[in-house]
């Protein structure tokens, strides 16, 4: 996920984009994938995949599902893309495997989703892709972005629980249309996206016979989990290559700080690092920095990938080995450009790093006003995390939401509506058919289910995984784990079908 800045000094992480936060010191929140700094252009902007995997359509869908005002009769366009080569269709009530769309365009997703693909014809499954409204091409308002993100009149329409009715409302059409009424409905989602496949099986039985949920941290709310807990895996994946590295990361805020206090340390910093001479401050660089070791902990995979920048099998080792090179103190800027390096310009195409681009080129935007009402994430670092120390303080997030929307945070807002204390026991009392996907190495794991709560309520770790990585289309040079966790899901979505064949045949 991302890095957004917000006011110049509130940047927000979102899932993808971690969004991530800078408050006045230089500190920041991640937040999920990340759209800001990418010189490098993403093989999925060539085109050559958007147009062989799938259809996209439109769907008239409803502006708000809770409220009877006649505002809420008002519509808009939400995109869904749809690929029907392998479904066994209805008569033979083949399944249908829904991807509740994340907080980005839906295509980028679709794209990183290869696994749906993958097994669609072992299943002759029907394969459909959501677009999650405010995103993408799903903007209300008549697609008019800037209406519809102008303020909270009408950002207000934004929100998860929307967001579920909108997917219920448009598979259970869809399904109509397609005289497919008893095919069942499996979700899928990776990030945020996960989050909502759970929340969808949980909160839509009668839709969803089953979720696969990857890497969803639901319980990353208030007083359900560690404040530190994103930050310290963050800080282990890099100390578990090397101590030096860990400390060489952990002292350079430091470092930092200091020379750009000398006279002539700021263009010292830039050339060191190649920034652009457009635009350079110490805050942003460090936020730079910060964005490389956390996106790249984030997607920290077996093989070589191009999710949030093209990167090298095992990117976080491949750091470490740059920074460990030399142990000499006075390379030590040039060991953590080296560094920063294979995150921003591991292509090679980079002629400086441009610390002023706020490009979003996934479209993850839209996360900052979800991260200012409902996802409220606390965040937060101890003494021994490889960033500078902070405290998480509701009250500055909060000042810092009003002072940007004018509205508040309702911290507790997700977990009254889709619970979160004591999941284990709740699950098991009303729920089943879930898969939780996490990998350890992934900070978002530290909010993720990682413990069987029923047979059919799974905690699927791997000590090795990285973000959503079980999503992802399978290479030659997957490890075997990584074979061993896609099998082991398949198993258990074929279970789900199974029974639910087994149900309904009873009837
Ligand atoms: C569905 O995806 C496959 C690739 O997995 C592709 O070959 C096929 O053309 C796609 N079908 C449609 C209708 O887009
Ligand atoms: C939001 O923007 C719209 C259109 O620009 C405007 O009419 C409305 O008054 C604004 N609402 C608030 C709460 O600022
Ligand atoms: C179902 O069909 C109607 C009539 O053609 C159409 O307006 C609607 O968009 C379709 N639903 C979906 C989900 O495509
Ligand atoms: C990006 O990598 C290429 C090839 O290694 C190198 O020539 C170029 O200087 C790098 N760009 C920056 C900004 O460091
Ligand atoms: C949960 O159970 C499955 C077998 O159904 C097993 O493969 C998996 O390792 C268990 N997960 C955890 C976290 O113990």
């Amino acid at each position: 996920m991302a890095l957004i800045f917000f006011h110049y000094k509130f940047s927000l992480f979102s899932l993808l984009s971690l969004l991530f936060i800078t408050f006045t010191s230089s500190h920041i929140i991640p937040r999920f994938p990340s759209p800001l700094i990418h010189p490098e252009q993403q093989i999925i902007n060539s085109g050559s995949l958007q147009n062989g995997l799938y259809k996209t359509k439109f769907f008239t869908q409803r502006l708000d599902h809770f409220n009877y005002n006649p505002q809420s009769y008002q519509t808009f366009q939400q995109r869904y893309l749809i690929n029907d080569t392998y479904w066994g269709g209805a008569k033979k009530k083949a399944p249908i495997f829904v991807y509740t769309g994340n907080e980005g365009h839906i295509d980028w997703f679709t794209q990183n989703t290869g696994f749906m693909f993958e097994k669609a014809p072992y299943f002759n499954a029907l394969l459909v892709f959501i677009e999650h409204r405010f995103y993408g091409k799903s903007i209300p308002f008549g697609g008019n972005k800037k209406v519809a993100y102008a303020n909270s009149t009408t950002l207000g329409y934004l929100s998860s629980t929307q967001a579920l009715a909108d997917y219920a409302t448009l598979i259970i059409d869809l399904k109509k249309n397609l005289s497919a009424t008893h095919s069942p409905v499996v979700v899928f989602g990776g990030s945020y996206g996960g989050m909502l496949a759970a929340w969808f099986r949980i909160k839509y039985p009668h839709v969803a016979i089953g979720a696969l949920s990857s890497s969803a941290p639901i319980l990353q709310f208030t007083d359900l989990v560690s404040p530190y807990v994103f930050d310290n895996i963050v800080t282990q994946d890099f100390k578990s290559e090397s101590e030096n590295c860990y400390k060489v990361i952990k002292g350079s805020w430091k470092l930092i700080e200091e020379i750009s206090q000398k006279h002539g340390g700021l263009e010292l910093l830039r050339k060191t690092f190649r920034i652009c001479n457009n635009y350079m401050e110490v805050d942003a660089l460090e936020g730079w920095l910060q964005t490389a070791w956390v996106y790249t902990a984030m997607t920290d995979y077996p093989t070589p990938t191009n999710f949030l920048n093209p990167l090298p099998a095992y990117p976080v080792k491949k750091m470490c080995e740059a920074i460990d090179s030399s142990k000499r103190e006075k390379d030590r800027l040039g060991k953590l450009y080296e560094a920063a390096n294979i995150y921003y310009n591991y292509s090679g195409n980079a002629k400086c790093f441009n610390l002023n681009d706020h490009s979003d080129p996934h479209g993850l935007a839209g996360w900052q006003w979800q991260a200012c009402t409902e996802m409220v994430m606390p965040m937060a670092s101890n003494k021994e995390s490889i960033f500078t120390r902070y405290e998480w303080s509701f009250e500055d997030f909060s000042a810092s939401c009003e002072n940007e929307y004018k509205i508040l945070p309702r911290p507790n807002w997700i977990t009254s509506e889709f619970g979160g204390h004591d999941i284990e026991a709740v699950l098991k009392r009303s729920s089943g058919n879930i898969i939780f996907f996490n990998g350890l190495r992934d900070p978002w794991s530290g909010g993720g289910v990682l413990k069987n709560i029923t047979k059919s309520i799974v905690a699927i770790v791997a000590k090795e995984g990285a973000h959503h990585v079980d999503l992802r289309y399978s290479t030659k040079e997957d490890p075997k784990w990584l074979k061993d966790i896609r099998k082991q899901e398949v198993e258990i979505i074929e279970s789900w079908i199974k029974q639910y064949y087994q149900d309904i045949a009873k009837i």
